[in-house]
């Protein structure tokens, strides 16, 4: 039998600015899934980080299914009038149509799914990140997929060590999907080539050399691409089965022991590190830092397990506080060099209209 997983992500309102969720926004969006257990899908997970809600969905109708895109438009719309109702934030603010067309991607809502013939015991971890970008797994998936120092397996397992292929997405092109596909080991340089740049080249997914079997989906929704104008950053959600063929779940996480920097932080415009941080966590210091949290789990016939914590061990609080001095260190310097984004990526456009009106003064 084969599981499809399905997560679907959507800010429709926060607390205090763009930092939670409320619980009865989080419930609303629940209740509505609720009805359809048993029926439509198999079981579900709903989860906040941020002021994003993730929805995690187990059924048996591939990916692409349009009533289970329909059913998460519905939720994220059961949560938009209850965000409306007590005055949240932004409410409805990544539902970027009027009304449901078929498909949410390109609609808002970042999606990741994949089709499974789920294994014996078929382990995996939903990563859901705020207040940055898609390309923000970019280094995590290429160090726990292609680099030793993270995934030991590379050394010590023959499967693994037959390398992986790597999915990449040019997300500037907007007008269809332009994609390349890569392998490890004997193409890790092109396929670093590419994700050096994360504003534009994302990983959409992974397979295992050695079985053909999906390893990684991700979600590699642009807004600023779909909307053409500020809407919010993209807070990526993604899925990556671990274990036996698979990195082991210590080596997809390692890599997240380097808070590398991304793109997001205050407006969308900024860079800063990204902080490993527990699930449901809030965003706080200059709208950031961005954070990442990690719910692993088990699946079997098509019944989630409860999630367990990734990042919720004593280990990541030594990490976050190396994360916490780097955002303190990158913030010192403001809006200045790398600490703001390149123009292109700004996602506010004052900027833009004050450098028409400076274009002016300047005297030749
Ligand atoms: C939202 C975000 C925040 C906002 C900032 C200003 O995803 O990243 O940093 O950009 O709080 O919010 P607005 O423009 O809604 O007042
Ligand atoms: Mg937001
Ligand atoms: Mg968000």
């Amino acid at each position: 039998m084969k599981t499809t997983l399905s997560v679907i992500k959507a800010d429709v309102g926060s607390i205090a600015g763009h930092i939670k969720p409320s619980e009865a926004l989080v419930e609303s969006v629940k209740d509505c899934i609720e009805r359809e257990l048993g029926k439509l899908i198999t079981d579900y997970y709903v989860s906040s980080t941020g002021d994003d809600v993730a929805i995690l969905f187990s059924h048996t109708h591939g990916e692409g299914c349009e009533e289970l895109h329909k059913l998460a438009w519905d939720a994220f719309i059961c949560g938009t009038e209850k965000a409306k109702e007590q005055g949240l934030y932004g409410a409805g603010q990544d539902l970027l149509a009027d009304a449901f067309s078929g498909n949410v991607k390109g609609l808002g809502p970042a999606v990741a799914e994949m089709e499974i013939e789920e294994r014996k015991a078929e382990p995996f971890v939903l990563f859901t990140a705020d207040k940055t970008d898609p390309g923000a797994y970019n280094l995590p998936l290429y160090l726990g997929f292609a680099d030793p120092m993270h995934c030991s397996g590379l050394v010590l397992s023959p499967k693994i060590s037959q390398g992986f292929k790597f999915v990449i997405l040019d997300v500037e092109h907007t007008e269809a999907d332009r994609i390349i596909e890569l392998h490890t080991p004997e193409e890790a340089y092109d396929i670093a080539a590419l994700l050096r740049d994360n504003e534009r080249f994302v990983v959409s997914a992974v397979y295992s050399r050695a079985t053909g079997q999906q390893a990684v989906a991700a979600s590699t929704t642009r807004l600023h691409n779909i909307a053409g104008a500020y809407v919010g950053k993209d807070d990526p959600v993604m899925l990556v089965r671990c274990q036996g063929d698979f990195p082991a779940t210590g080596e997809i996480l390692s890599p997240y022991s380097i808070g590398h920097y991304v793109a997001g932080f205050m407006r969308g415009s900024h860079t800063g590190p990204l902080m490993p941080a527990k699930l449901g966590c809030t965003i706080s210091f200059f709208d950031g830092p961005p954070v990442v949290s990690a719910a692993g789990f088990c699946i079997h016939n098509g019944k989630l397990t409860e999630p367990v914590d990734c990042f919720d061990h004593p280990y990541w609080d030594h990490i976050r506080e190396k994360v916490s001095r780097k955002a303190f260190e990158i913030r010192e310097q403001g809006f200045s060099g790398p600490a703001m984004l390149h123009y292109s990526e700004l996602e506010y456009g004052g900027i833009v209209e004050t450098m028409k009106r400076l274009e002016s003064k300047f005297s030749c």
